[in-house]
């Protein structure tokens, strides 16, 4: 399994966080990037994340929960970004978007709320390198899977193995050592988590891990 780790805290310290990743079995680094309009919370600025992320060499999944995806883009391109995911109801001409994004040479991903229907997506799998399934309300870390997002998951499977894109699945919001094998059963193939992680860093992420 595949594990991407949310620096979003309200107790710790991000750069704290990312310091320690490189002796761990992470994957990539998760980082959330809040508006103040698509979500209430603001996240950090292009220059902190600059900084914090300059402490370890894991590459970024950046999850832009945000109203103008566009304009970050070329920011992020420079940073050691692998994907970027934009929100499915953020934008109107999501074909537009994608294509700029794969333009800087990045991957790209669709990220979907907890009620927007799982099939929003289906036109767009076979042109996208991931779909994130919020298991949440986007925001904030900490909060409790919402287990609905088991089907959404399945369906995504079905879809995608049936007509053999590539396309990997995430779950993101509240991803810890009871709902992780629920979503493994469900056919994701990466989990990205904050809260369960940050309680333990090295074991918690060697644990969601080897689920
Ligand atoms: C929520 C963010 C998540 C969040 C996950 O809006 O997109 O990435 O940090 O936090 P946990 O794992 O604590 O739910
Ligand atoms: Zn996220």
């Amino acid at each position: 399994m595949k594990i991407s780790v949310s620096i979003l805290s309200s107790s710790i310290n991000a750069a704290d966080i990312v310091k320690k990743l490189d002796n761990t079995e992470a994957d990539y680094i998760h980082v959330d990037i809040m508006d103040g309009k698509f979500v209430e919370n603001k996240t950090w600025t292009f220059s902190e994340m600059k900084k914090i992320t300059s402490y370890s060499r894991l590459p970024l999944d950046v999850h832009l929960m945000v109203e103008n995806p566009k304009k970050y883009i070329e920011d992020y391109a420079m940073l050691n970004t692998d994907t970027i995911t934009f929100h499915y109801e953020a934008v109107k001409d999501i074909d537009e978007m994608i294509e700029y994004v794969k333009n800087y040479g990045l991957k790209v991903g669709l990220a979907i709320n907890p009620d927007t229907p799982a099939n929003v997506l289906f036109p767009y799998l076979g042109k996208i390198d991931e779909i994130i399934v919020m298991s949440v309300y986007p925001g904030k870390s900490g909060q409790s899977f919402i287990y609905e997002s088991l089907d959404k998951i399945k369906e995504l499977r079905t879809e995608i193995d049936t007509k053999g894109y590539r396309c990997v699945i995430n779950v993101d919001g509240g991803v810890n050592n009871e709902t992780a094998p629920l979503c493994k059963e469900a056919g994701v193939d990466m989990l990205v988590s904050a809260s369960f992680i940050h309680k333990d860093i090295k074991n918690n992420i060697k644990l969601l891990k080897n689920i």
